[in-house]
């Protein structure tokens, strides 16, 4: 029988932290590149490593639906299996509470939470991906554990992710290991209008012991949690601010 290709998927890969974890991942891995944006998944496409495969999935995770049917029907047709996964998409609008609208609450958590759960359940499912996955990491945020104003539905939809990433961490052992990266301010498109502004630039970089962060420092651990170095860690959250959320200084 035919071996075959083995695949990392990662969604979010069309930009910021997302595009460098897959052009950082593309020197090991193949990779199925997920995001809506068609021209950016190109884009990110011709940064990644020759010497693997890309393969662009275009599919807007809001659309629950046709998720889980869209995704099986991609992986046979492409005839490949899915051994990791890298959750890197996500919605943030930040409103205070009595702007909320029921959409924005949808979006954020079918984008942020529901989809992460519909598409480890195609992956760890025999007939649809031979149950190859081993590995997932769930692309978080710092909020996840704190509080902050109008961060509302944004940090809920991150700390009901990490709570997933606990329990599938338990359903799904020994076979699938699962764990989550909790990053503080980087700057990409969804923190472009914070940093727009150089005051609040200066503000916010005061807060980090160690300055703000880059995609890079993301893509960094994210590697090492996919690897067999870790084969020994699931179920854990872990925070990469630059020291961000350890820091009371007044
Ligand atoms: N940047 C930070 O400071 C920071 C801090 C903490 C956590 N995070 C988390 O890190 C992750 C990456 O964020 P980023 O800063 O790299 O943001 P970004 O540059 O805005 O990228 C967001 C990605 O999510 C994808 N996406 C959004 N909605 C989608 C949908 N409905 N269907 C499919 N894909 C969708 C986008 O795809 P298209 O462009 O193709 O639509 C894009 O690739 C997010 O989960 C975010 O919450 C970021």
């Amino acid at each position: 029988m035919d071996q075959k290709k083995k695949f990392v998927l990662i969604t979010g890969a069309s930009s910021g932290i997302g595009r460098q974890i897959a052009v950082g991942l593309s020197a090991t891995f193949n990779i199925v590149l997920n995001g809506r944006n068609i021209e950016k998944l190109i884009a990110t496409k011709e940064k990644c490593s020759t010497s693997n495969e890309q393969i662009i999935l275009v599919k807007d995770l809001n659309d629950m639906a046709g998720l889980e049917e869209q995704l099986s029907i991609f992986i046979r047709e492409n005839d490949i299996e899915i051994n990791y996964f890298v959750h890197c998409a996500g919605y943030m609008k930040l409103v205070p509470l009595k702007m909320l609208t029921t959409e924005t609450i949808i979006t954020t958590l079918t984008t942020n939470l529901i989809s992460a759960a519909l598409i480890i359940k195609v992956l760890i499912n025999h007939k649809l991906n031979d149950a190859a996955l081993i590995s997932a990491v769930l692309i978080s945020s710092n909020i996840s554990n704190f509080g902050a104003k109008a961060f509302n539905i944004y940090g809920a939809s991150k700390a009901g992710l990490d709570g997933l990433m606990r329990c599938l961490a338990t359903e799904l052992a020994p076979k699938v290991r699962i764990n989550s990266v909790l990053p503080g301010a980087v700057k990409t498109e969804m923190t472009e209008s914070i940093f727009r502004d150089q005051e609040t630039v200066k503000r916010i970089e005061a807060t980090y012991p160690l300055g703000l962060g880059r995609a890079n420092d993301i893509f960094e651990i994210v590697e090492f949690l996919l690897s067999e170095k870790a084969r020994w860690i699931t179920g854990q959250q872990f925070t990469v601010d630059g020291g961000r959320t350890i820091n009371i200084t007044g």
